[in-house]
């Protein structure tokens, strides 16, 4: 191929693939003016927060996000004040370089990366109360996890003052908290769930999921399993005798069960009679080795 020919076939590739980009701000000054811009050119801000080890659950979450604003944020920050291991903090999967093309290839047009020091530069001391929802399931297995977490979305509110933000519909009772957040608090942004995205056995995706072995990762999909039986069962079946075949399920495959539920999904209150019951979600948390997993399904 002559020089000409060279010249022709590198700009073709390029017009195939433009190269992408995204801005990385790790402080909150800069990040605030240049979203001043956007926002007094009356352009709408759109959040996706995010702890990182991106994967295509979270490339649907900006996908979704992406078409619904004109600019799309995406926050990468561990959280240390939702983690009540200290293992489980300090094991959680990070890989900034991967994530950076995730982010850039997904359309997203800033990227927040703060440090602990930007997100936290005093102790919050507001008083978060989410009354029953932290008695329960994740609430009552982690302990603190919840005030963690509302923590830190309010502060990422604060800073990003979004539109809309989008939160996966795999924490379930994540999603209840912040929502109860934004009314508690009256913030003025709009949260958006977003479905949970499988692998093709079932598994829901997440960034955890790097951390299984492979004979863990075959496994794995007892939950989806457990879940799905539960949809078949119900509401013929009752809930106490529905949840014992989902937790044999789960033991037999290897999997330690911390809960199997079935709850009304509006309250998160335990079924115990299906009679009256308008809806159910069936909600689950189990370890597989040292790696704790979470899913739901809608039920009926
Ligand atoms: O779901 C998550 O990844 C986190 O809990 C969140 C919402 C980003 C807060 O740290």
């Amino acid at each position: 191929m002559d020089i000409q020919g060279i010249t022709l076939a590198l700009f073709a590739s390029f017009a195939r693939k433009p190269p992408v980009y995204v801005d990385i701000f790790n402080r909150v000054s800069d990040i605030r003016s240049a979203l001043l811009h956007a926002k007094q050119a009356n352009k709408t801000v759109a959040l996706v927060p995010t702890m990182g080890a991106l994967h295509d659950g979270h490339r649907s979450l900006m996908q979704v996000a992406r078409d619904s604003a004109d600019v799309l944020v995406a926050s990468v920050f561990v959280n240390p004040t939702q983690f009540n291991e200290a293992d489980d903090f300090n094991n959680y999967p990070r890989d900034i370089e991967a994530d950076r093309t995730i982010l850039a290839d997904s359309g997203c047009d800033m990227a927040f990366t703060p440090t602990v020091e930007e997100i936290y530069p005093e102790p919050d001391h507001t008083t978060y109360d989410f009354g029953e929802l932290e008695t329960r399931y994740e609430g009552a297995f982690r302990p603190g996890h919840f005030k963690g977490v509302a923590m830190v979305v309010r502060r990422l509110f604060n800073i990003i003052e979004p539109d809309f933000a989008f939160f996966g519909e795999k924490d379930f009772q994540q999603v209840m908290v912040i929502r109860q957040l934004v009314r508690q608090f009256k913030l003025p942004v709009e949260i958006v769930n977003v479905p949970t995205l499988r692998e093709s056995d079932g598994l829901a995706m997440s960034s955890r999921n790097v951390r299984l072995s492979a004979a863990e990762r075959n496994r794995a999909n007892a939950i989806y399993k457990a879940l799905q039986l539960a949809r078949q069962l119900a509401p013929s079946e009752s809930p106490e005798h529905i949840r014992s075949l989902a937790v044999e399920l789960l033991e037999q495959n290897g999997l330690q069960p911390e809960y199997f539920d079935i709850a009304y999904p509006d309250t998160l209150r335990p079924i115990r009679d299906f009679n009256g019951a308008p809806h159910a979600v069936a909600l689950v948390a189990a370890r597989l080795g040292n790696v704790r997993l979470i899913d739901n399904l809608q039920l009926f």
